[in-house]
């Protein structure tokens, strides 16, 4: 195991609870709404066949589990596969690598790739990744995979008062460069500007490309109202401008995260 894995391995194994993350806040309230719904827009119907890559404890696995779908997850981190195979409903899953899948080609009707492509550096390895989920998927089946957008962690910081220089600094710092410096928190990550995403999927051959913001351009404003008069009726206020909003190509990367979706093409 290269040192960047080993790190992304330990971080979630000792230092972050992944398990609670979903429930959590505003923004991680919004993802997980949005990204269901897209799920929901772009899923063959159960009882199709989807594969994970990068599943975690299976928050999304078990839902649809839980709808009736065929799901296998593959993670990285052992702790994860233990915990989607311990929940409820269990999970069926294993440990892997997003860039070398342990499945044969065109066997799912749709992968989902919802966190390695922001644990990556390299270009080469995210081209990787998305290429192994188009590879197991069955031409003509979606394919949705998830980055952090460049933008999200200084309007956070900036969001839930926790701005100041060091922070200005790294806003600066991010325009130039999407990786993470782990010392101002998170694990070895990376973050995407569209036109990034958008290359490396062209790259790796997905088709039919769109690009969804998924907590919309008002995510941070309902991190601000947490505790204020407000905080239920702006964050129903975010959640709609997120539906509005999805799409459009000048707010997109205002979303924390954004889900390039597209289907796998047909085999030449
Ligand atoms: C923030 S979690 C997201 C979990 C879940 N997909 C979700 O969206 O809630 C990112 C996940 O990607 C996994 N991961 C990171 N790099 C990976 C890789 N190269 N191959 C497989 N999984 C990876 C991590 O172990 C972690 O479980």
């Amino acid at each position: 195991m290269d040192h960047m894995t080993a790190e992304i391995v330990s971080y979630y194994r000792d230092r972050y609870e992944e398990a609670a993350r979903l429930g959590r806040r505003p923004q991680s309230r919004l993802e997980r709404i949005r990204t269901l719904e897209l799920l929901r827009e772009v899923l063959p119907e159960a009882p199709a066949r989807v594969l994970d890559v990068g599943g975690g404890p299976g928050a999304y696995a078990r839902d649809l589990v839980a709808a009736g779908y065929e799901v296998r997850l593959v993670d990285i981190v052992p702790a994860h596969v233990e915990q989607a195979r311990a929940g409820r409903p269990p999970v069926e899953a294993v440990v892997g690598d997003a860039r070398s899948l342990p499945e044969v080609d065109g066997s799912w009707h749709a992968t989902l790739l919802l966190g390695p492509l922001y644990h990556l550096h390299q270009p080469a390895d995210r081209v990787r990744a998305l290429r192994e989920a188009i590879r197991v998927t069955e031409p003509g089946g979606p394919v949705v995979a998830a980055a952090i957008s460049r933008f999200a962690g200084p309007i956070d910081f900036a969001a839930t008062a926790r701005f100041n220089e060091r922070t200005l600094d790294e806003a600066v710092r991010l325009r130039s460069s999407g990786v993470n410096d782990a010392s101002t928190g998170f694990t070895q990550a990376y973050f995407h500007r569209v036109s990034e995403l958008v290359g490396e999927c062209a790259e790796a051959g997905l088709a039919n490309v769109t690009i969804h913001g998924v907590e919309g351009p008002a995510w941070a404003a309902a991190e601000a109202a947490i505790g204020g008069p407000s905080e239920q009726a702006v964050f129903e206020a975010a959640l709609q401008l997120a539906r509005v909003y999805g799409t459009e190509p000048d707010l997109v990367a205002s979303s924390c995260h954004m889900l390039a979706i597209g289907t796998a093409p047909a085999r030449g």
